[in-house]
Protein backbone atom coordinates (compact mmCIF):
# COMPACT_ATOMS: atom_id res chain seq x y z
CA UNK A 1 0.00 0.00 0.00
CA UNK A 2 1.52 3.42 -0.91
CA UNK A 3 0.97 6.08 1.33
CA UNK A 4 -0.16 9.14 -0.59
CA UNK A 5 -0.33 12.74 1.54
CA UNK A 6 -2.80 14.85 1.18
CA UNK A 7 -0.43 17.86 0.71
CA UNK A 8 3.29 18.59 0.46
CA UNK A 9 5.32 21.36 0.66
CA UNK A 10 6.71 22.04 -3.05
CA UNK A 11 9.16 24.31 -4.45
CA UNK A 12 8.70 27.00 -6.92
CA UNK A 13 7.58 30.43 -7.37
CA UNK A 14 4.60 32.37 -5.50
CA UNK A 15 4.69 35.55 -7.77
CA UNK A 16 3.45 36.33 -11.55
CA UNK A 17 7.09 37.30 -12.50
CA UNK A 18 10.17 38.11 -10.54
CA UNK A 19 9.78 34.56 -8.79
CA UNK A 20 13.41 34.30 -7.91
CA UNK A 21 14.55 33.05 -5.88
CA UNK A 22 11.87 30.58 -5.55
CA UNK A 23 9.97 29.52 -1.98
CA UNK A 24 8.24 26.60 -0.83
CA UNK A 25 4.91 26.23 -0.08
CA UNK A 26 1.74 23.59 0.30
CA UNK A 27 0.30 21.60 -2.51
CA UNK A 28 -2.33 19.51 -2.67
CA UNK A 29 -0.91 16.19 -4.33
CA UNK A 30 -2.14 16.25 -7.86
CA UNK A 31 -4.04 13.65 -9.56
CA UNK A 32 -3.47 12.31 -12.90
CA UNK A 33 -6.29 12.61 -15.88
CA UNK A 34 -6.91 10.55 -18.57
CA UNK A 35 -3.07 9.27 -20.15
CA UNK A 36 -1.41 10.81 -17.25
CA UNK A 37 1.07 9.15 -14.70
CA UNK A 38 1.87 10.51 -11.13
CA UNK A 39 4.68 10.12 -10.16
CA UNK A 40 6.16 10.48 -6.66
CA UNK A 41 9.68 11.94 -7.46
CA UNK A 42 13.03 11.03 -6.14
CA UNK A 43 15.65 12.74 -8.73
CA UNK A 44 15.33 15.58 -10.83
CA UNK A 45 18.00 18.33 -12.21
CA UNK A 46 18.15 22.13 -12.56
CA UNK A 47 17.39 23.77 -16.00
CA UNK A 48 17.80 27.29 -17.17
CA UNK A 49 13.96 27.08 -18.00
CA UNK A 50 13.13 26.94 -14.54
CA UNK A 51 14.86 30.82 -13.39
CA UNK A 52 13.51 31.81 -16.72
CA UNK A 53 9.44 30.58 -15.65
CA UNK A 54 9.92 32.43 -12.08
CA UNK A 55 11.82 35.30 -13.70
CA UNK A 56 8.36 35.80 -16.24
CA UNK A 57 6.27 33.36 -15.91
CA UNK A 58 5.30 33.24 -19.35
CA UNK A 59 2.79 30.19 -19.70
CA UNK A 60 1.00 32.44 -17.85
CA UNK A 61 0.03 29.67 -15.24
CA UNK A 62 -1.39 30.89 -11.81
CA UNK A 63 1.28 31.05 -9.23
CA UNK A 64 2.38 29.46 -6.86
CA UNK A 65 3.89 27.13 -9.72
CA UNK A 66 5.85 24.28 -8.46
CA UNK A 67 9.04 24.03 -10.50
CA UNK A 68 11.12 20.71 -11.46
CA UNK A 69 10.33 19.65 -14.57
CA UNK A 70 12.77 16.52 -15.07
CA UNK A 71 11.34 13.63 -13.27
CA UNK A 72 12.79 10.51 -12.42
CA UNK A 73 10.98 8.12 -9.62
CA UNK A 74 8.06 5.81 -9.39
CA UNK A 75 4.42 5.83 -10.60
CA UNK A 76 1.64 5.87 -8.07
CA UNK A 77 -1.30 6.92 -9.91
CA UNK A 78 -2.59 6.43 -13.31
CA UNK A 79 -5.52 8.13 -14.67
CA UNK A 80 -7.66 6.04 -17.64
CA UNK A 81 -6.43 4.90 -20.66
CA UNK A 82 -2.38 4.55 -19.30
CA UNK A 83 -1.65 0.83 -20.90
CA UNK A 84 2.11 0.51 -20.95
CA UNK A 85 2.72 1.73 -17.36
CA UNK A 86 1.68 -0.16 -14.38
CA UNK A 87 1.48 1.47 -10.45
CA UNK A 88 5.44 1.01 -8.85
CA UNK A 89 7.15 1.26 -12.39
CA UNK A 90 10.43 2.95 -12.21
CA UNK A 91 10.09 6.13 -14.88
CA UNK A 92 11.54 9.11 -16.26
CA UNK A 93 9.73 12.14 -18.17
CA UNK A 94 9.47 15.03 -18.49
CA UNK A 95 6.13 17.26 -16.43
CA UNK A 96 4.05 19.55 -18.42
CA UNK A 97 6.47 22.86 -17.80
CA UNK A 98 3.29 24.68 -18.45
CA UNK A 99 1.77 23.24 -14.85
CA UNK A 100 3.44 21.78 -12.32
CA UNK A 101 7.21 20.00 -11.68
CA UNK A 102 8.11 18.03 -8.99
CA UNK A 103 10.55 19.31 -6.56
CA UNK A 104 9.87 19.61 -2.87
CA UNK A 105 11.44 20.13 0.66
CA UNK A 106 12.15 17.19 3.09
CA UNK A 107 13.90 14.46 1.63
CA UNK A 108 10.60 12.54 0.83
CA UNK A 109 10.20 13.09 -2.57
CA UNK A 110 7.77 15.07 -4.66
CA UNK A 111 4.76 14.35 -6.92
CA UNK A 112 4.39 15.02 -10.54
CA UNK A 113 1.86 14.40 -13.10
CA UNK A 114 3.32 12.95 -16.41
CA UNK A 115 1.95 12.78 -20.29
CA UNK A 116 2.54 9.31 -20.56
CA UNK A 117 4.41 9.57 -23.99
CA UNK A 118 6.23 11.80 -22.12
CA UNK A 119 7.52 9.09 -19.87
CA UNK A 120 9.56 5.79 -20.51
CA UNK A 121 10.57 3.15 -18.38
CA UNK A 122 13.65 3.20 -16.41
CA UNK A 123 15.97 0.23 -16.52
CA UNK A 124 17.42 -0.96 -13.50
CA UNK A 125 20.74 -0.52 -14.61
CA UNK A 126 19.71 3.63 -14.88
CA UNK A 127 20.35 5.65 -11.62
CA UNK A 128 17.22 7.82 -10.72
CA UNK A 129 20.07 9.98 -10.64
CA UNK A 130 21.10 9.53 -13.96
CA UNK A 131 17.58 9.24 -15.25
CA UNK A 132 16.32 12.43 -13.34
CA UNK A 133 19.09 14.34 -15.22
CA UNK A 134 18.04 13.96 -19.08
CA UNK A 135 14.30 14.67 -19.59
CA UNK A 136 14.53 18.71 -21.17
CA UNK A 137 18.11 18.44 -22.19
CA UNK A 138 17.83 14.86 -24.11
CA UNK A 139 14.74 15.40 -25.82
CA UNK A 140 15.76 19.11 -26.87
CA UNK A 141 19.13 17.42 -28.33
CA UNK A 142 16.75 14.56 -30.07
CA UNK A 143 14.67 17.05 -31.40
CA UNK A 144 17.38 19.57 -32.72
CA UNK A 145 19.37 16.92 -34.19
CA UNK A 146 17.05 13.02 -34.86
CA UNK A 147 15.53 14.31 -37.65
CA UNK A 148 17.65 17.01 -39.24
CA UNK A 149 21.21 14.59 -39.26
CA UNK A 150 21.72 12.55 -42.38
CA UNK A 151 24.66 10.32 -42.40
CA UNK A 152 28.49 11.33 -43.13
CA UNK A 153 27.38 15.16 -42.65
CA UNK A 154 29.77 17.85 -41.06
CA UNK A 155 28.15 18.97 -37.90
CA UNK A 156 29.35 22.08 -35.28
CA UNK A 157 27.92 22.12 -31.77
CA UNK A 158 28.85 24.61 -29.81
CA UNK A 159 29.26 24.73 -25.88
CA UNK A 160 29.89 20.89 -25.64
CA UNK A 161 29.69 20.70 -22.10
CA UNK A 162 26.62 22.33 -21.68
CA UNK A 163 23.19 20.65 -20.35
CA UNK A 164 22.02 19.82 -23.78
CA UNK A 165 25.65 20.20 -25.36
CA UNK A 166 26.99 17.44 -24.08
CA UNK A 167 24.40 14.80 -24.61
CA UNK A 168 23.78 16.37 -28.60
CA UNK A 169 27.23 15.72 -28.65
CA UNK A 170 27.89 12.36 -28.11
CA UNK A 171 24.26 12.00 -29.77
CA UNK A 172 25.28 12.98 -33.13
CA UNK A 173 29.02 11.32 -33.18
CA UNK A 174 27.87 8.19 -31.51
CA UNK A 175 24.10 7.40 -32.75
CA UNK A 176 23.60 9.56 -35.68
CA UNK A 177 26.30 8.61 -37.73
CA UNK A 178 27.32 12.09 -38.18
CA UNK A 179 30.72 12.31 -40.16
CA UNK A 180 32.57 15.06 -38.58
CA UNK A 181 31.29 16.75 -35.31
CA UNK A 182 33.04 19.90 -33.87
CA UNK A 183 32.06 21.89 -30.50
CA UNK A 184 33.68 24.17 -28.41
CA UNK A 185 34.14 25.42 -25.23
CA UNK A 186 34.86 28.78 -22.83
CA UNK A 187 38.08 26.65 -20.75
CA UNK A 188 40.49 23.74 -21.41
CA UNK A 189 38.21 21.53 -18.94
CA UNK A 190 34.70 22.39 -20.39
CA UNK A 191 36.98 21.38 -24.40
CA UNK A 192 37.82 17.69 -22.51
CA UNK A 193 34.28 16.99 -21.95
CA UNK A 194 33.52 17.85 -25.56
CA UNK A 195 36.19 15.87 -26.68
CA UNK A 196 34.90 12.88 -24.41
CA UNK A 197 31.59 13.22 -25.57
CA UNK A 198 32.90 12.31 -29.33
CA UNK A 199 33.55 15.67 -30.69
CA UNK A 200 36.65 15.20 -33.12
CA UNK A 201 37.97 18.79 -32.41
CA UNK A 202 36.83 21.43 -29.88
CA UNK A 203 37.66 24.72 -30.39
CA UNK A 204 37.78 27.83 -27.70
CA UNK A 205 34.63 30.30 -29.40
CA UNK A 206 36.40 33.34 -27.68
CA UNK A 207 39.60 32.51 -29.41
CA UNK A 208 40.00 35.78 -32.12
CA UNK A 209 40.35 33.04 -35.00
CA UNK A 210 37.87 30.39 -33.23
CA UNK A 211 35.70 30.74 -36.73
CA UNK A 212 38.87 30.69 -38.84
CA UNK A 213 39.72 27.23 -37.06
CA UNK A 214 36.28 26.11 -37.92
CA UNK A 215 35.80 26.48 -41.16
CA UNK A 216 39.36 25.39 -41.84
CA UNK A 217 38.07 22.19 -40.00
CA UNK A 218 35.45 21.67 -42.90
CA UNK A 219 37.99 22.42 -45.94
CA UNK A 220 36.53 25.96 -46.33
CA UNK A 221 33.15 24.55 -47.22
CA UNK A 222 31.39 25.45 -44.09
CA UNK A 223 29.02 22.69 -42.03
CA UNK A 224 26.68 20.71 -43.65
CA UNK A 225 24.40 21.31 -40.11
CA UNK A 226 25.02 23.50 -37.16
CA UNK A 227 22.52 22.90 -33.67
CA UNK A 228 23.11 26.16 -31.41
CA UNK A 229 21.58 25.31 -28.21
CA UNK A 230 23.71 28.54 -26.54
CA UNK A 231 20.96 31.10 -26.21
CA UNK A 232 23.58 33.40 -26.83
CA UNK A 233 22.53 36.03 -29.39
CA UNK A 234 26.55 36.57 -29.89
CA UNK A 235 27.17 32.83 -30.98
CA UNK A 236 23.77 32.91 -33.22
CA UNK A 237 25.68 35.33 -35.36
CA UNK A 238 28.85 33.60 -35.14
CA UNK A 239 27.94 30.28 -35.80
CA UNK A 240 24.80 31.20 -38.92
CA UNK A 241 28.33 32.30 -40.91
CA UNK A 242 29.61 28.85 -40.38
CA UNK A 243 26.61 27.06 -42.29
CA UNK A 244 27.67 25.71 -45.62
CA UNK A 245 25.36 27.15 -48.25
CA UNK A 246 22.30 25.54 -48.59
CA UNK A 247 23.00 23.72 -45.18
CA UNK A 248 21.19 23.83 -42.24
CA UNK A 249 21.08 26.08 -39.09
CA UNK A 250 19.33 24.26 -35.74
CA UNK A 251 18.24 26.79 -32.98
CA UNK A 252 16.43 25.91 -29.70
CA UNK A 253 13.30 27.20 -28.01
CA UNK A 254 12.58 31.10 -29.05
CA UNK A 255 15.69 31.76 -31.24
CA UNK A 256 17.58 34.42 -32.37
CA UNK A 257 16.59 38.10 -31.14
CA UNK A 258 13.69 36.82 -28.92
CA UNK A 259 16.54 35.04 -25.80
CA UNK A 260 15.14 37.91 -23.65
CA UNK A 261 11.44 36.89 -24.01
CA UNK A 262 11.29 40.64 -22.81
CA UNK A 263 11.41 42.38 -26.22
CA UNK A 264 12.74 41.72 -29.60
CA UNK A 265 16.56 42.75 -30.44
CA UNK A 266 18.42 42.93 -33.52
CA UNK A 267 19.46 39.96 -34.61
CA UNK A 268 21.69 39.03 -38.22
CA UNK A 269 21.25 35.74 -38.06
CA UNK A 270 18.30 35.09 -40.98
CA UNK A 271 20.19 37.99 -42.93
CA UNK A 272 22.77 35.80 -43.02
CA UNK A 273 21.03 32.29 -43.80
CA UNK A 274 19.42 33.79 -46.44
CA UNK A 275 22.52 35.08 -48.20
CA UNK A 276 23.49 31.50 -48.05
CA UNK A 277 20.15 29.84 -49.00
CA UNK A 278 20.31 27.71 -45.66
CA UNK A 279 17.71 26.76 -43.79
CA UNK A 280 17.04 27.96 -40.59
CA UNK A 281 15.16 25.41 -38.22
CA UNK A 282 13.57 25.93 -34.94
CA UNK A 283 13.31 23.24 -32.24
CA UNK A 284 11.40 24.28 -29.11
CA UNK A 285 10.29 21.35 -26.37
CA UNK A 286 8.22 24.06 -25.13
CA UNK A 287 6.77 24.39 -28.40
CA UNK A 288 4.48 20.63 -27.25
CA UNK A 289 2.79 22.91 -24.19
CA UNK A 290 0.87 26.07 -23.38
CA UNK A 291 -2.99 26.50 -23.33
CA UNK A 292 -4.49 24.28 -26.06
CA UNK A 293 -1.80 22.68 -27.72
CA UNK A 294 -2.83 19.82 -29.26
CA UNK A 295 -0.56 17.32 -30.09
CA UNK A 296 -0.96 15.13 -32.80
CA UNK A 297 -0.40 11.28 -32.75
CA UNK A 298 2.86 12.06 -34.74
CA UNK A 299 4.31 14.13 -31.89
CA UNK A 300 3.78 12.08 -29.45
CA UNK A 301 5.41 8.85 -30.82
CA UNK A 302 8.07 11.25 -31.73
CA UNK A 303 8.42 12.20 -27.90
CA UNK A 304 7.86 8.79 -26.92
CA UNK A 305 10.20 7.57 -28.61
CA UNK A 306 12.92 9.87 -27.70
CA UNK A 307 12.46 9.38 -24.31
CA UNK A 308 12.77 5.61 -25.05
CA UNK A 309 16.17 6.31 -26.71
CA UNK A 310 17.20 8.37 -23.55
CA UNK A 311 16.96 4.91 -21.91
CA UNK A 312 17.77 2.85 -24.09
CA UNK A 313 21.45 4.72 -25.50
CA UNK A 314 22.35 4.79 -21.59
CA UNK A 315 22.14 1.45 -21.22
CA UNK A 316 24.10 0.79 -24.09
CA UNK A 317 26.61 3.39 -22.69
CA UNK A 318 26.63 5.66 -25.60
CA UNK A 319 25.14 8.89 -24.58
CA UNK A 320 25.38 9.14 -20.85
CA UNK A 321 24.85 12.45 -18.69
CA UNK A 322 27.82 14.04 -16.86
CA UNK A 323 26.82 15.21 -13.70
CA UNK A 324 28.64 17.68 -12.07
CA UNK A 325 27.07 18.14 -8.56
CA UNK A 326 23.91 17.26 -6.85
CA UNK A 327 21.99 19.59 -4.32
CA UNK A 328 19.42 18.61 -2.29
CA UNK A 329 15.76 18.84 -1.43
CA UNK A 330 15.81 22.08 0.04
CA UNK A 331 14.90 25.41 -0.67
CA UNK A 332 18.30 26.96 -0.38
CA UNK A 333 19.92 23.83 -1.98
CA UNK A 334 17.82 24.61 -5.45
CA UNK A 335 18.65 28.39 -5.57
CA UNK A 336 22.00 28.61 -5.26
CA UNK A 337 22.37 25.51 -7.95
CA UNK A 338 19.89 27.88 -10.37
CA UNK A 339 21.94 30.89 -9.78
CA UNK A 340 25.46 29.16 -10.64
CA UNK A 341 23.35 28.07 -13.54
CA UNK A 342 22.17 31.65 -14.62
CA UNK A 343 26.17 32.69 -14.42
CA UNK A 344 26.22 30.16 -17.22
CA UNK A 345 29.45 30.32 -18.59
CA UNK A 346 32.51 27.87 -18.07
CA UNK A 347 29.90 25.65 -15.79
CA UNK A 348 29.25 22.01 -17.05
CA UNK A 349 26.99 18.95 -17.66
CA UNK A 350 24.10 18.97 -15.28
CA UNK A 351 23.11 19.63 -12.34
CA UNK A 352 21.29 16.96 -9.84
CA UNK A 353 18.67 17.35 -7.50
CA UNK A 354 18.55 14.70 -4.87
CA UNK A 355 14.14 14.56 -3.84
CA UNK A 356 14.40 11.69 -1.38
CA UNK A 357 17.21 10.44 0.23
CA UNK A 358 15.97 6.57 -0.35
CA UNK A 359 16.03 5.74 -3.93
CA UNK A 360 13.48 3.15 -2.86
CA UNK A 361 10.96 5.35 -0.25
CA UNK A 362 7.75 5.04 -1.70
N1 LIG B 1 13.21 25.53 -25.63
C1 LIG B 1 13.88 24.40 -25.59
O1 LIG B 1 13.54 23.43 -26.27
C2 LIG B 1 15.07 24.30 -24.68
C3 LIG B 1 15.41 23.05 -24.13
C4 LIG B 1 16.57 22.97 -23.34
C5 LIG B 1 17.34 24.12 -23.14
N2 LIG B 1 16.94 25.30 -23.68
C6 LIG B 1 17.75 26.51 -23.49
O2 LIG B 1 19.02 26.25 -24.07
C7 LIG B 1 20.00 26.99 -23.36
C8 LIG B 1 21.13 26.04 -22.96
O3 LIG B 1 20.66 25.16 -21.95
P1 LIG B 1 21.71 24.28 -21.15
O4 LIG B 1 20.96 23.53 -20.12
O5 LIG B 1 22.56 23.53 -22.12
O6 LIG B 1 22.57 25.45 -20.48
P2 LIG B 1 24.08 25.43 -19.98
O7 LIG B 1 24.38 24.10 -19.36
O8 LIG B 1 24.27 26.66 -19.17
O9 LIG B 1 24.96 25.50 -21.32
C9 LIG B 1 25.17 26.67 -22.02
C10 LIG B 1 26.36 26.42 -22.94
O10 LIG B 1 26.50 27.51 -23.84
C11 LIG B 1 27.89 27.70 -24.06
N3 LIG B 1 28.07 29.06 -24.58
C12 LIG B 1 27.70 30.24 -23.99
N4 LIG B 1 28.04 31.27 -24.81
C13 LIG B 1 28.61 30.73 -25.92
C14 LIG B 1 29.17 31.27 -27.12
N5 LIG B 1 29.21 32.59 -27.33
N6 LIG B 1 29.65 30.39 -28.03
C15 LIG B 1 29.64 29.07 -27.83
N7 LIG B 1 29.13 28.49 -26.70
C16 LIG B 1 28.64 29.33 -25.77
C17 LIG B 1 28.54 27.45 -22.71
O11 LIG B 1 29.90 27.07 -22.88
P3 LIG B 1 31.03 27.28 -21.73
O12 LIG B 1 30.38 26.97 -20.39
O13 LIG B 1 32.13 26.35 -22.07
O14 LIG B 1 31.43 28.74 -21.79
C18 LIG B 1 27.68 26.28 -22.20
O15 LIG B 1 28.24 25.06 -22.61
C19 LIG B 1 19.30 27.64 -22.16
O16 LIG B 1 19.02 28.98 -22.48
C20 LIG B 1 18.01 26.84 -22.04
O17 LIG B 1 16.96 27.60 -21.46
C21 LIG B 1 15.84 25.41 -24.46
Amino acid sequence: MIDVPDTYDAIGYISDGNGFPLTSFARPVPQPKDNELLVRVLSSSLNPLEFKLADLNFFGNKPPVALGFDVAGVVIAKGRNVTDFAIGDSVVGMADCDGHGGWATGGQGGYAVVRSYLAAKKPEAVSFQDAGVLPICFLAAYLGLKPHVEGGETIYIPGGAGGVGHLAVQMAARTLGAGLVVSSASTDHNRQIASDCGAYAVIDYKSPDASDQLVALTKGEGFDIVFDATYSEKSFEQTAHLVRPGGRWVVLGVGPGRTTRTSVTESRVDQILASKGAMNINANVLSFFGEGKLIDGDAQFFLSTGMEASMRWHSEGVVRPLIAKAVNASVDGINSGLQSLREASGGYGKIAVALSSSESSY
